[in-house]
């Protein structure tokens, strides 16, 4: 088998990478998944008994305001014209999200002017004196206790599995309060979800005849001829798998939390009424409800069947999907320690990206911005003669 090049994941940043090798290099790249299917976690696929396009991984909208993410992504895909909100369902009574001025008229059963709600939260928020000593406080600072209470106590304990006493003021550093009653989700410039989904749109990334796709096979494991050792020296690798696990853990295991799905196929044609809908108190398990057909409202659907995602949010163990990072004080040293084995590498022509690879959350939009940029800066020159 020819390999100019390994890369490892074909998540949006190894399907960037993989495409703009074959194309502009004319190199031939062997994308090695481990997964059954391309795409990494914004991976969609059309559920074969409703026909519903089904977010595997969770809800991924598209949304960026960098016009060359925006012209690369049109080059493999169209965009629908789908426009987020998300809704929060509190003691049986539905509100809009992000908290805006809708949210805090109907909480407050008044109807203030954006002044007079600046006014009433600066008031509650008044109660934190001092610098805040965990997450509930840091809260009650920027919003006060009783939106606090409402919207985001239950939500951040079941998200952490920690009461918020317990968690460090650092986690947040902001909460988007609007007074207007914008409930767009994203202001980004350019919104949409892919029309024919996202598997489609990253296997069409990957449909080139310089692209070999295996999928099934982990760079990681003791055989097989794209493993780890026996291609690292040997061919350039950009690796967008997990950097702790790439090093056998040697500096500790990074931490993340993850997500428990659970998906539904309901005899409705409409559950509730709109894509996701927040759980905030502690007594319902789950944090969100997904409904998948709301995102592409170009499609037709069935009357009688829809399908739901409930999601469960917990600490994940070695053998859990990892999704978000934690980034405690001991996640950032041993990162600090990871980057330098990373950098030692490099002479090697071993790059890391990707959310796993790079231990950050990035959008799918950052996602494809880094790759670019890894493409000319990393990739490129080492083609060159
Ligand atoms: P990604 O994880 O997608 O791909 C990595 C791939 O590498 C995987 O396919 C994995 O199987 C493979 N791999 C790992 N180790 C391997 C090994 N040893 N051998 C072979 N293969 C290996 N963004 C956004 O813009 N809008 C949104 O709405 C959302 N929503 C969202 C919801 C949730 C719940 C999460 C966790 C994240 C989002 N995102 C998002 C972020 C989005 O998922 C993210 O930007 C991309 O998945 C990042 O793509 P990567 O290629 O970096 O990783």
């Amino acid at each position: 088998m020819r390999a100019d090049l390994v890369v490892v994941g074909s998540g949006l940043f190894g399907a960037t990478i993989a495409q703009r090798a074959a194309e502009e290099l004319g190199v031939h790249v062997v994308v090695v998944e481990r997964r059954d299917h391309a795409g990494g976690n914004a991976y969609s696929y059309r559920d074969p008994d409703t026909g519903i396009e089904v977010h595997r991984y969770g809800s991924h909208i598209f949304h960026t305001s960098n016009e060359q993410v925006w012209a690369y992504a049109n080059r493999f895909t169209a965009f629908n014209g789908y426009r987020h909100h998300v809704y929060a369902n509190h003691a049986g009574e539905v509100y809009p999200l992000p908290i805006n001025l809708g949210t805090i008229n109907q909480f407050f059963r008044t109807a203030l002017g954006p002044e007079a709600a600046r006014g009433l939260i600066a008031e509650h928020a008044a109660e934190i004196t001092g610098e805040p000593a965990n997450l509930e406080q840091k809260a009650i600072s920027l919003i006060g206790r009783p939106l606090y209470e409402a919207f985001i106590r239950g939500y951040t304990a079941k998200q952490w599995q920690t009461d918020p006493t317990e968690l460090d003021a650092a986690i947040i550093t902001r909460l988007p309060v609007r007074l207007s009653y914008n409930n767009r989700y994203f202001s980004d410039r350019y919104e949409g979800i892919p029309t024919s989904g996202y598997g489609a749109w990253i296997e069409r990334m990957l449909d080139h005849p310089r692209i070999e796709l295996r999928l099934g096979e982990d760079f990681l494991a003791d055989d097989g001829p794209l493993r780890r050792d026996a291609c690292v020296g040997r061919a350039p690798v950009v690796y967008t798998g997990a950097v702790d696990r790439f090093f056998d853990y040697r500096c500790g295991a990074l931490t993340w939390r993850t997500l428990d799905f659970e998906t539904l196929v309901l005899p409705t044609g409409d559950h509730q009424g709109t894509a996701v809908i927040n759980y905030p108190d502690a007594d319902v398990p789950y944090t969100r409800v997904h409904e998948f057909h709301h995102y592409h409202p170009e499609r037709s659907h069935s009357d009688d069947a829809t399908v739901i995602m409930r999601e469960y949010s917990r600490m994940a163990t070695a053998d859990d999907e990892p999704y978000y990072p934690v980034g405690t004080p001991t996640d950032r040293e041993r990162l600090a320690r990871y980057r330098q084995l990373t950098a030692e590498l490099e002479a090697q022509r071993v790059a890391f990206g990707g959310r796993l690879g790079s231990y950050r959350y990035l959008d799918m939009d950052r996602t494809i911005a880094a790759a670019l940029e890894c493409f000319e800066q990393v990739v490129r020159p080492w083609f060159r003669q």
